[in-house]
This record gives C-alpha cells, sequence and structure tokens, in this order.
C-alpha cells in the first residue's frame, strides 16, 4: 500500500520523504489555509519534495472554471494531480483531464455508487473520507471494503485512496482490505512506530549498554 502524507507542510513531508516513507502527498483547500502559504508557491515546493502524486485541489464548482483552475495547475509540474470533487461537474473536468494525460483524485466520497461513478470517469484515484464517515455514524472501513470489492468485480484501474485517516488502526485496516493508497496527517504517519515493547526494549537494552562500559569507536 502506497503511503501519501495528508498536509502542506513542507517541512514534515520532507522529514518523512527524507525516511522513504512517503509515496506521494495530498492536499485541499483547508490545509492550504492551514500552512499559510501561497497555494501555488507550497505546490510547486511540495512537488520538488516528492517523486510521486501530489494532489492539488479546484475550488471551482462548475465544469468550465474547474478545467481553466486545473489547466493552471497541472503545469505546476508533471507530477501534480487535479484534485476535483465527487459532483457531475467534477466527474465531467476529470474525465476531460485524463483524457488528456493528467492524474485525477476524485475527493469528497462517501458512497461505494459514487466510487463507481469515479471509475466510470476515469480517476486516477477516488478518495473515500473514512474519518468523515465515522464521525457520521457510518463505518468507513465497511466503505473501503464495497469499494475494493466493486472495483475489483469489474477490473476498475482506478485506485482507490484512503483519505480523512485519523488513527492506526484506519492504516492497519485499509493495508488488510487492500487499499492502494491511505493518506495520513504526518503525526498519525509517524505514530505507526510507536509501541510500548520497543520503547521498553530499548530502555533496558541502554541501561545494560551502560553498564558494559563500552563505546562504539566512531570512524
Ligand atoms: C485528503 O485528500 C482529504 O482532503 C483529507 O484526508 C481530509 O481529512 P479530514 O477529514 O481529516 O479533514
Amino acid at each position: 500500500m502506497k503511503f501519501f502524507a495528508d498536509t502542506a507542510d513542507t517541512a514534515a513531508i520532507s522529514e518523512l520523504a527524507e525516511a522513504g516513507l512517503i509515496d506521494g502527498v495530498t492536499t485541499n483547500p483547508s490545509l492550504i489555509h492551514k500552512s499559510g502559504r501561497d497555494f501555488l508557491e507550497v505546490t510547486k515546493e511540495i512537488c520538488a519534495l516528492v517523486d510521486g502524486p501530489v494532489s492539488a485541489e479546484v475550488v471551482a464548482l462548475d465544469h468550465a472554471q474547474m478545467m481553466r483552475e486545473g489547466e493552471t495547475l497541472r503545469k505546476i509540474a508533471d507530477n501534480v494531480c487535479i484534485k476535483v470533487p465527487l459532483t457531475i461537474d467534477g466527474l465531467k473536468t476529470c474525465r476531460a483531464l485524463t483524457n488528456d494525460g493528467t492524474m485525477v483524485n476524485v475527493t469528497l466520497c462517501f458512497s461505494a455508487n459514487q466510487a463507481l461513478l469515479a471509475a466510470k470517469a476515469g480517476a486516477t484515484f477516488v478518495s473515500p473520507f473514512v474519518g468523515r464517515h465515522d464521525d457520521n455514524g457510518f463505518d468507513g472501513m465497511d466503505l473501503i471494503r464495497d469499494i475494493r470489492l466493486i472495483y475489483d468485480n469489474y477490473d476498475f484501474a482506478t485506485e482507490i485512496l484512503v483519505a480523512s485517516v485519523r488513527h492506526a488502526t484506519h492504516v492497519l485496516e485499509s493495508a488488510r482490505i487492500g487499499a492502494d493508497v491511505m493518506t495520513a496527517p504526518p503525526a498519525v504517519i509517524k505514530s505507526l512506530a510507536n509501541h510500548v515493547l520497543t520503547e521498553k526494549g530499548i530502555a533496558s537494552f541502554t541501561a545494560d549498554w551502560e553498564k558494559t562500559g563500552q563505546s562504539i569507536p566512531i570512524a
């Protein structure tokens, strides 16, 4: 499963990229607002930090204007992936951009039928929001299971990009189900390294090493 960082924080992206932990980045208007940066400028910087897809979202609601915005965004870098909302106008934009060879991420997906439409429109990625689904009394992971089943039934090439990931269990379940990608805030990605027995093991090894009185010679 590919990991994308769900952030526009370039320092956090650099840190994860340096450790080889991420395969791409997703942003949205709220994350751009949080970064306090100029949209085009920060997107260009992020595209240079990772080789994989970097989602940049249009803000228009109608197809014609989405196309104009998409045109601007796709000139930022070869690895830009245009993010469009799961509406009929968004799907029309998706079809037009993918026909032209541009990657498209269809976002704000909350049902398997919506995911079916995204696949029909030729989306590169569909983004079902599991955390927001959970918040509204549904099981976000059930949505991922349904989409996986449907896409496999018909061999759709659209990749399932699990979004709105809030905790380690969302990541684990996504991998069990066979999602293609998950995008999570840097803190969630880093939290996957945590285990109480790892910490305990480090503490006991460190204590025993100190008792040896030795040190490893540094060349
Ligand atoms: C990613 O593409 C989404 O925009 C993001 O995962 C939404 O996450 P949130 O529900 O935590 O805002």
